[in-house]
């Protein structure tokens, strides 16, 4: 982990202009972090989403169960565990036959959730798979030709480069049966106010995320970020939807990461871009289900539309 994420690390300091792989945001305090942005009142996708899947949990299971019949619940990324939550204990229940699947790169997040599902659900079948996404749905294919229902929610389908996404898409359809069903979350355009708050909130705490990522490369790459000389800066496209962060540099500096073994220099006001998170229309989804070979069964919406969970099927 720790070569590649130094190559990673090499590679964007190095480009022009700077970025950093926001993958990399989830380290166990950045974990902690996340979990704190879910609770804030600017961040209002955590509780769209949690209202949709609550409104909608006896359709949810209908679709997902074929009416009735047994199926693979996989989760992309385990999440915070409370959305899904939710469904396993509706589900669960209602006596339906499935096993949970979750898939995420860090076995900490999986541990933590595992136990909380043996204590707090104890019926409900757990398999969780640390490691990478595709990887674990390749397993579980070797294992298992069940119908399989893959979850992918909180609008993670937005992180990634522009190009990117529709190649995600693809990769999934490759790994899924005829039958089988995705479910994606997708954070909608919206009042520009609202979105660009939701990645800027009162108390600090996304500028504290996006900055533990250098707090990140100085524990785990032996560098010396002073947190104190770059702030946090995001910013909210309307025209084409992305949201972005960046981390300004105060002033100009030189930065030094030993296990590189190389210094890096920021001029003052030089960004550092972060995160891209994307916002989306429903023709855009439309776009993306279709290109990826996908038919949209159904869309889930909350009561503002602010938030989309979108369900395929692959025919
Ligand atoms: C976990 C990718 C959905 O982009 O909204 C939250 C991460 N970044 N605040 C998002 C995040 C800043 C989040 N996702």
């Amino acid at each position: 982990m720790s070569d590649e994420f130094a190559r990673d690390v090499k590679k964007g300091l190095s480009s022009e202009p700077k970025y950093l792989e926001s993958k990399y945001f989830y380290d166990t305090e950045g974990d902690k972090l996340f979990q704190e942005i879910m609770g804030l009142s600017e961040y209002y996708l955590t509780d769209c989403e949690f209202e949709i899947l609550h409104q909608n949990r006896d359709k949810l299971l209908k679709a997902f169960s074929d009416a009735g019949n047994p199926f693979s619940l996989v989760e992309l990324g385990a999440g915070d565990g409370l959305k899904t939550k939710l469904l396993l204990r509706h589900f669960h229940g209602h006596s339906a036959d499935f096993t949970y699947l979750p898939i995420d790169i860090s076995p900490n997040v999986l541990n933590v959730l595992s136990y909380e599902l043996s204590r707090d659900l104890p019926g409900v079948q757990v398999q969780p798979y640390p490691g990478d996404y595709f990887d674990g749905l390749d397993e579980l294919n070797r294992k298992d030709g069940g119908r399989k229902v893959i979850l992918f929610l909180g609008s993670s389908i937005g992180n990634f480069q522009p190009d990117d996404s529709l190649n995600f898409l693809k990769g999934l359809y490759q790994r899924m049966n005829r039958g089988d069903q995705l479910m994606i979350g997708f954070d909608l355009k919206k009042d520009p106010h609202i979105i660009l708050r939701a990645y800027n909130d009162d108390s600090g705490i996304t500028a504290r995320f996006n900055l533990n990522l250098l707090n990140r490369i100085n524990k785990e790459l032996d560098a010396d970020f002073n947190l104190d000389n770059f702030y946090h800066y995001p910013i909210y496209n309307p025209l084409n939807g992305e949201t972005r962060s960046f981390l300004i540099s105060k002033l100009a500096q030189t930065v030094r990461i030993g296990y590189l073994d190389q210094t890096f220099h920021f001029h003052m006001g030089e960004p550092v871009s972060m995160e891209i998170s994307q916002k989306f229309d429903l023709t855009m989804v439309d776009e993306l289900a279709g290109r990826s070979g996908f038919a949209v069964e159904a869309n889930f919406f909350d009561s503002r539309r602010f938030f989309l969970d979108s369900l395929w099927k692959k025919p």
